[in-house]
């Protein structure tokens, strides 16, 4: 890729990326030091260090623990919204734990309350918009995942608008954490769960089966089951994206081999994410370049994914109608 952008010009939304993902490295060094963290092994060379999977949730969850109040949390999300911006974008969902806000000993009250200051000052700043998903972090086990969809029914807040399961996919099955959903959906959230990412089109025939979302983070290893890819397209789901994430972890070896170009020429609808961007060395701007310049997508194609992600992003309809006629004009 070169440095030139091909994509500048187009209007973006993206609809998956972890808020603690998005800390820009600087920002880390910044909190560590606020908090005298000695942080060499999460992060060097201004670069944040993991090899693995495993390893990068764990250094995840390390970022995640130098975010320790409700004004580091406004300062974390207005930072990513403004960000985002900047590239013109004019839609953001952002996946947030508030078992972090638990861990660290703030509350999920508190945390929340400083994501929505984050949203709301990026809002009057840029017009950008933006809303919350609630995430159940798999590996901390069923009960926090349960926890967390308990957390976000009754938190009646209308930035949260969605629920997710995030986190090592290979703890237990989808089964597991049915219950979690249940709540979230009967509390009227949009759902959506990561699966076909670490694990193979099995988790994400589990996805189907139990959960029903309208949406799946990642889903890409669906490519591995093509009955599966026709029953993405008879269901209309659509699958959030996030190449640079995928190729970061070695999902796939390389563009070339990642499935987006052939799920899209499918009928399947997606749509294209950063997820954790700084950790996998990306951007939503530099994702918008990968569909670009190395998936050799054409502005219209990449712009009927923005219209995808806008179509399927948990907002209000009313809300969902100005961003589409924004895209559109
Ligand atoms: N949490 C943050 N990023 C994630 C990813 N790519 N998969 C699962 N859980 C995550
Ligand atoms: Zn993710």
């Amino acid at each position: 890729m070169t440095g030139f952008s091909n994509t500048a010009h187009l209007l973006k939304a993206e609809i998956h990326c972890h808020l603690e993902g998005a800390a820009p490295p600087s920002l880390t060094e910044a909190q560590a030091e606020k908090y005298n963290v000695d942080i060499r092994h999460i992060l060097r060379d201004g670069a944040y260090v993991w090899s693995d999977f495993a390893e990068f949730l764990v250094c995840y969850d390390a970022v995640a623990a130098l975010f320790r109040t409700a004004e580091d949390y406004a300062l974390l999300t207005e930072t990513y919204l403004l960000e985002l911006a900047a590239v013109d974008t004019i839609y953001s969902e952002i996946i947030v734990s508030p078992d972090h806000g638990d861990r660290i000993g703030l509350g999920a009250d508190a945390y929340i309350a400083g994501v929505c200051d984050g949203i709301h000052a990026a809002r009057e700043k840029t017009g950008i918009e933006a809303r919350i998903i609630v995430t159940g972090e798999r590996h901390f086990g069923p009960d926090r995942v349960v926890s967390a969809a308990e957390y976000a029914a009754r938190a009646k807040n209308p930035l949260v608008t969605g629920f997710n399961m995030a986190g090592e996919e290979r703890m237990g099955r989808v089964a597991d954490y049915v219950r979690a959903f249940d709540i979230a959906r009967d509390a009227g959230l949009g759902l959506t769960v990561h699966a076909g990412e670490v694990c193979g089109a099995f988790s994400v025939a589990d996805a189907l089966d139990l959960v029903k979302p309208s949406r799946i983070g990642h889903g890409v290893r669906a490519i591995e089951d093509m009955a599966l890819v026709e029953r993405l397209v008879e269901l209309g789901t659509v699958l959030e994206v996030c190449p640079g994430s995928n190729i970061a972890l070695k999902v796939f070896p390389d563009f070339d081999s990642h499935p987006l170009r052939r799920l899209k020429a499918a009928g399947v609808r997606v749509c294209i994410n950063s997820d954790d961007p700084p950790f996998f060395h990306t951007s939503l701007a530099r994702e918008y370049e990968i569909a670009s310049q190395d998936m050799n997508m054409a502005d219209a194609e990449i712009n009927a994914m923005t219209r995808t992600a806008l179509e399927a992003a948990f907002v209000d309809e009313d809300t969902r109608a100005k961003l589409l006629a924004r895209l559109d004009a």
